[in-house]
């Protein structure tokens, strides 16, 4: 968590969308004459600092409408809990959701993409969740494939489907989790929309016993556990997914010491290790308590940072924001941030050997800031530092985007 292997004095060398080369002045002249490169387009990034692209790895971009009604019923005391039992919360988004046809949401999530971009993410996770029966989550899943199939920026977008998010209103909860088993999970794996499986495990939506027969229906179907627990309540939540080989623990506001040990001890013999996911803005915007990350760390648990951005408990795309209440609110370091928005969220997705890091035969994601050193990103809070976007090889200047972009 704490390395980043940063360099000084370096160059980059970009061949279509890929990254062929990383090295200081001498390497690059062998290489260049070994290659026989005799013109290439610079770009002069002295007195910059160059990141990997952001990988924010747990977002709840696909949606309609937005609320901020219950925002103000929160500021007024009213908790996400009690305004979610009287309709609004999920179900409301879910409404919105069901009564937008398929391009109107696309087009929805198409902006979202846009700001998310300019902030510096460049790949990123998308879940379904707001359609609840079978005909709106595959929608929203449909919609996360064709985004990523094309996209304004080609940003890589990984879809996992979250049918379950809520229990929806027209049935008991057995017959939607019985929906889920027999009918959601078979259509996903055989139309091959999502490698990934979620779950809201919370008090008032679905608990351990749920989990157990849904993980595992999933992962009987390919699919692989990325899951919601201890937003809330802590109830078990580390144990069941541990038990279905989830590759990402979320939220963990109120994850006790026991559990923090019970990830330590499975990621000793685990071959893929599973994350804790941190979504810092979530306990920003909720007004409730930060993940202990600290802690996490400390017991030698990777660690990632996340937006979450969802109508409901983040509405923010913006993961500088992110790494800026990581560092005030849980303590953590410029390096340890930087390990968890870029190469962890990409393990955790299955994807670091494309992205999360500047090496040579990686894709080139890159993102420039305008700073003297990587450290002045956290210090410098609440503005956006970043020039350009790089993207499969492809610059873009995000003075530009920021001024297409109406909301
Ligand atoms: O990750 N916690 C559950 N799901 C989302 C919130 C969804 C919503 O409120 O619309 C989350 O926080
Ligand atoms: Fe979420």
């Amino acid at each position: 968590m704490s390395e980043i292997d940063a360099l000084e004095d370096s160059n980059i060398i970009i061949s279509d969308d890929m990254i062929t080369f990383v090295g200081g002045n001498t390497e690059l002249e062998s290489y260049l004459q070994k290659n026989n490169i005799k013109e290439i387009a610079e770009f002069d990034a002295s007195g910059k600092v160059i990141m990997p692209g952001f990988v924010d790895s747990h977002t709840h971009f696909v949606f309609a409408g937005s609320r901020e009604d219950e925002y103000e019923m929160r500021l007024a005391g009213k908790s996400y809990q009690e305004i979610a039992e009287t309709g609004g919360g999920i179900w409301s988004t879910v409404t919105n959701v069901r009564q937008s046809d398929k391009n109107e949401l696309k087009s929805l999530a198409a902006k979202k993409l846009a700001t998310f971009f300019s902030y510096g993410t460049t790949t990123l996770e998308g879940k379904s969740g707001y359609g609840l029966d079978i005909e709106n989550e595959l929608k929203m899943l449909d919609i996360i494939n064709s985004l990523n199939s094309s996209n304004e920026f080609g940003i890589d977008i990984v879809p996992t489907f979250l049918g379950a998010h809520s229990i929806p209103r027209e049935m008991s909860k057995e017959s939607y989790v019985d929906l889920i088993c027999n009918e959601m999970i078979p259509s996903v794996a055989k139309a091959h929309l999502s490698k990934y499986i979620d779950i809201f495990i919370e008090k008032g939506y679905f608990d351990v016993n749920d989990a157990d027969r849904i993980l595992g229906e999933g992962v009987k179907h390919g699919l692989t556990p990325r899951t919601h627990i201890d937003q809330f309540t802590s109830m078990g939540g580390t144990e069941i997914s541990l038990k279905h080989g989830a590759v990402s623990l979320d939220h963990l506001e109120v994850m006790s010491d026991e559990d923090i040990k019970l990830m330590a001890k499975y990621n000793e013999s685990a071959e893929r290790k599973t994350v804790a996911g941190l979504l810092p803005g979530v306990s920003y915007f909720l007004g409730i308590s930060y993940t202990p990350g600290r802690k996490l760390i400390d017991a030698g648990v990777p660690v990632l940072i996340a937006t979450d951005f969802n109508p409901g408990s983040c509405m923010s795309q913006n993961m500088q924001l992110m790494m800026s209440l990581a560092s005030t609110q849980i303590k953590m370091t410029a390096e340890e941030i930087i390990n968890a928005v870029t190469i962890n969220p990409a393990y955790s997705l299955g994807l670091d050997h494309k992205v999360g890091s500047i090496e040579r035969g990686k894709q080139a994601d890159l993102l420039i800031f305008d700073m003297p050193s990587y450290k002045y990103l956290i210090y410098n809070f609440g503005v956006n530092n970043l020039e350009f976007v790089v993207k499969k090889g492809k610059f873009f200047n995000v003075n530009e985007i920021t001024s297409s972009l109406s909301n």
